[in-house]
């Protein structure tokens, strides 16, 4: 996720700039740029936050900026947008994935095209200069570059010697247009530039616009292929509601986002993950500690440790630690598993290992945070601010950050990236509106029922402990998880008519969890399965993907937006469920 900001007006570009970077820092600070036209192009980026970058002020009264999260190619300043042409004459920043960069960029360098970044976004650069050098004026140039990406995509473009920005935008990233009598601001989201005004136009997908110096404003749609005329809104919410974009809410919002944080919690360093994997082989006795969402992905790390390399480690909540201080020594090694980095059960767990001289690596989200400067050892999870109560892309970035040490605990480092990366398309389609619309029918059902049962086996019990959280904590139904080999242990007492009951299907135990599902069908339970193929007890299926050992990332996605729906069909607010807080920073 990355935020973008353009200025054409009548006065200098640079501050409205800088500014407008300043209100998108939450999409991204890896790394942060900025493109100046007046007689000439001028482009300065750098890695870093904003705080930490010194921009030159230079003149011009057009230009585009952009802050960044890397998912292709490595944090660095070749990385960091803008990106130019060959001949420094076209500039670009880009938000969204370019899918099918590879085969771009392959022919334009075999056309000679010379690239100084490995990102997917520099090709589109390079294709406006092609273009341009084949006699298309510079709005078509852009428009004929951008009938050659797939993928999604919010882009704005300048060019020495136009007084101009065309900008596009394609799938679901937004793309607004800041009016104002002195200038027009194109912009990832209206906060952006919602300090000097609040009049706004909502491109939709497959717009391209072009806003000159004279503050004219043309809009061209692509798929309709002709001019299209979208009307000018006024932004009528304050800016903790803009930071939705066009999600009614941010936990929907930051489930949609995953398919991108995936992706960014791969972006580890290599060296570090094997350092952190040799200690856990050389450990005596490895500790996962969390709470909440944090201790399910511990629960999950250890089924895939346990599967991948043949490594026993302990999950405890953090809450629960203390009764096992007297394990610990100086050759224990303890996760400590926080999003937040601020919860203090898992503080007061971390800082009772480091007083036995245990070892602490933190694998946190926020690298202010307590927990990121008190560890030992640090894995980021890179999923970007999460503002709302539950914990959602964070999770998800949590069982990344386990599937890459379970993959590289086996050898299969290189493999584990490419597999985990491969499952972006499953993720953004389990996040689709078509998705979001099956699983509204299902809380259509289940919405006014008492419990909800829910049952796994293996990695998918700890996916159906996490399920049966978020469904409680959002939607306040009581909601609760069993591994399916448990419920002749006394849950079946709980089956009667009608009792609805998730269950969760994976090839490796297939046909154990479907005869568990069994004994509560034939108790007169109703049966809503999460499986890549539809079973005959199902009596409501939830398609996935058949994703093996990385079913733990697939599976959940679903389940988000089910209590989402749940949520949102109960009346309730989503973002703030009641007598619960973000970070629990008490004990
Ligand atoms: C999860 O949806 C909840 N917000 C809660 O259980 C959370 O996971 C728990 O409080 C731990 O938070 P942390 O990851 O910031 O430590």
């Amino acid at each position: 996720m990355c935020g973008i900001i353009g200025y054409i007006g009548k006065r200098e570009a640079f501050p409205f700039l800088l500014n407008g970077l300043a209100k998108l820092e939450y999409r991204g600070y890896d790394s942060a740029g900025v493109a100046l036209l007046s007689d000439e192009l001028c482009i300065q980026k750098e890695i870093g936050k904003l705080s930490e970058i010194q921009f030159e002020e230079e003149e011009g009264k057009i230009g585009i900026a952009h802050v960044r999260w890397a998912t292709h190619g490595r944090v660095s300043k070749e990385n960091a947008h803008p990106h130019f042409d060959c001949k420094n004459e076209i500039a670009i920043v880009h938000n969204g994935i370019i899918e099918n960069h590879r085969e771009l960029k392959a022919g334009l360098v075999k056309r000679g095209h010379v690239f100084t970044s490995d990102t997917d976004s520099e090709v589109v650069s390079h294709l406006i200069e092609e273009f341009s050098a084949e006699g298309c004026n510079f709005e078509d140039a852009v428009i004929n570059a951008l009938k050659l990406l797939e993928g999604s995509y919010t882009l704005l473009a300048i060019k020495s010697g136009e007084n101009k920005i065309v900008g596009a935008r394609k799938g679901s990233r937004s793309l607004t247009l800041g009016i104002s009598e002195q200038a027009i601001f194109p912009a990832s989201d209206v906060l952006a530039f919602l300090e000097w005004t609040n009049k706004v136009v909502y491109l939709k997908s497959e717009d391209v616009f072009v806003a000159d110096d004279e503050l004219g404003l043309c809009i061209y749609n692509l798929a309709e292929d002709r001019i299209v005329v979208r009307p000018i809104d006024t932004v009528k919410c304050d800016a903790e509601e803009v930071k939705k974009g066009e999600f009614d809410h941010l936990m929907l919002k930051e489930i949609s986002e995953q398919d991108e944080t995936i992706l960014r919690a791969l972006q580890q360093n290599e060296e570090i993950v094997q350092g952190i994997c040799d200690k856990m082989r050389n450990a005596a006795g490895t500790f996962f500690i969390g709470c909440g969402s944090s201790y399910n992905a511990c629960l999950t790390g250890s089924y895939l440790f346990s599967k991948a390399a043949k490594l026993h480690v302990n999950p405890v909540l953090a809450s629960e630690f203390e009764n096992y201080e007297h394990f610990l020594t100086d050759k224990t090694l303890v996760f400590a598993v926080s999003q937040s980095g601020e919860t203090a059960d898992v503080l007061d767990a971390a800082n009772a290992a480091k007083r036995k001289g245990s070892r602490v690596v933190g694998i946190v989200n926020r690298d202010g945070s307590i927990l990121a400067r008190e560890s030992d050892g640090q894995l980021f999870m890179n999923s970007g601010p999460e503002i709302c109560v539950l914990s959602t892309k964070t999770y998800t970035s949590q069982v990344v950050l386990m599937e890459m040490l379970a993959y590289a605990l086996a050898g299969k480092y290189e493999e584990g990236l490419k597999k985990i990366g491969s499952l972006y398309l499953d993720i953004y389609k389990l996040t689709s509106r078509s998705m979001r619309e099956h699983l509204a029918k299902l809380a259509a059902i289940l919405y006014d029922k008492r419990d909800i049962y829910l049952i796994g086996r293996g990695a998918q019990y700890a996916t159906a402990l996490e399920a049966a959280l978020k469904i409680k904590e959002v939607s306040y139904i009581h909601a609760e998880a069993f591994a399916g080999g448990e419920l002749k242990h006394g849950p079946l007492a709980l089956i009667e008519d009608g009792v609805p009951c998730i269950v969760f299907v994976s090839n490796d135990n297939k046909s154990k969890i479907l005869s568990n599902a069994e004994e509560i069908k034939s108790r007169g339970g109703y049966i809503i399965g999460v499986a890549s193929e539809r079973e005959e007890i199902f009596d409501y299926w939830i398609k996935v993907p058949e994703a093996e050992e990385l079913n733990p990332i697939i599976q959940i996605i679903p389940m988000q937006v089910l209590a989402y729906q749940l949520a949102v069909y109960r009346g309730l607010d989503p973002d703030k469920p009641r007598n619960l807080a973000k970070s629990v920073t008490v004990t």
